[in-house]
């Protein structure tokens, strides 16, 4: 893979993508890196790269014929088969993330335009930009930083560039989840041992532990991630085997309903009327259906909404011309899951 930079400040790169992993990639040619200073093509005797704003304000703004005479003669023109893709630094952009840096190490070319003052001028986003990527919602001096982090994310993706590829298959963010913890030598450190699974011998133990840390840190850390999970059905009927009290509520004409509550729930007397009271004081926002899990339902404390379910329950009633209500489709998706709703609600 090619990467080149189109920047004002290209030793700033030397250092940081001079070592280590990245390093061994270049070595080994599994990743070129350039970098290019769009200053050596400015026009004009002063060698200037930038401007003041048209209609004022204050800052320069870079100008667009270096740059644009940067890109056209090192990452390729419109229309030419080989050109790069290019992406400009930009906090306005799409948000970087590991599926962005697995999506881009795919790509033959990338070349990333830093930006540097005020901004950049327009015309040169409209005619020469692929699109605008963003390292996270702060301003920084240039784009110098971002387009670092970005070799540095991309250039692991890039198969050869890892001693050991399968070791990022389970790094955060790989499978939608965090990763969690690690230990090494000693056993016990001022104090602290580590979990006695690890040292147990037994596989399937110790990867059942690294996944329920990983769905426990996830849950607690990054709600949104653990909410938006897509889970494969074994890892569903393995959580709802466990003794996790959770249920599924739904509100229709003010009124709440328990759709299904887990064996942990069932098993408390009155369980019916705890559940309904603990949600009516916590309160069910708008209409539809809530996945609740408690950590302790004496105390009410939810632990997360789930919607895993519904959403395949919505992709079965999308499939149909003429669907049945919601409800069916829940509770079918609960059945296929080896889950026995309690109740039936007829609508
Ligand atoms: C001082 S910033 C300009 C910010 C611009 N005036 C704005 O408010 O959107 C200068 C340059 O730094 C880079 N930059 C700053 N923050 C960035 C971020 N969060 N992600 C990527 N690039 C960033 C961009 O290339 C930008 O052109």
């Amino acid at each position: 893979m090619q990467i080149t930079i189109f920047t004002l400040f290209p030793h700033w790169f030397d250092g940081p993508l001079g070592e280590s992993v990245i390093d061994r990639a270049r070595q080994k040619g599994i990743l070129s890196l350039k970098s290019v200073n769009f200053r050596d093509y400015a026009t004009d005797k002063h060698n200037s790269v930038d401007g003041p704003p048209y209609g004022g304000g204050g800052g320069m703004v870079l100008r667009p014929e270096p740059i644009c005479a940067a890109l056209d003669e090192h990452a390729g023109k419109r229309g030419d088969a080989d050109r790069a893709h290019v992406i400009y630094l930009s906090p306005k952009g799409r948000r970087f993330d590991q599926r962005m840096a697995i999506e881009l190490a795919q790509r033959p070319r990338l070349a990333l335009v830093c930006g540097h003052y005020e901004a950049l001028d327009q015309r040169v986003i409209d005619s020469r930009v692929d699109e605008e990527v963003s390292l996270g919602d702060f301003v920084m001096t240039g784009g110098e930083i971002a387009a670092m982090a970005i070799v540095d994310a991309v250039a692991r993706m890039i198969p050869g560039t890892l001693g050991n590829d399968s070791s990022a298959l389970t790094d955060s963010f790989m499978n939608g989840l965090l990763e969690g913890p690690h230990f090494t030598r000693p056993e016990v450190f001022e104090g602290a041992a580590i979990p006695p699974v690890l040292t147990s011998g037994n596989h399937a133990a110790v990867a059942t532990w690294r996944e329920e840390q990983s769905l426990a840190i996830t849950r607690e850390r990054r709600p949104e991630l653990y909410d938006g999970l897509a889970l494969e059905p074994e890892t569903i009927r393995r959580l709802a085997r466990r003794a996790r009290p959770f249920a599924v509520f739904r509100r229709r004409n003010d009124a709440l309903e328990v759709l299904f509550a887990s064996a942990a729930i069932r098993r408390l007397p009155d369980w019916q009327e705890r559940l309904l009271s603990q949600r009516s004081k916590a309160g069910l926002p708008g209409t539809g259906w809530r996945w609740v899990e408690f950590t302790d339902l004496q105390s009410g404390d939810e632990i997360a909404d789930r919607r895993i379910l519904a959403r395949e329950a919505e992709a079965s009633a999308r499939q149909e011309s003429s669907p049945r209500p919601f409800w069916l489709y829940l509770r079918e998706s609960l059945r296929a899951q080896g889950i026995n709703p309690t109740l039936d609600c007829a609508e």
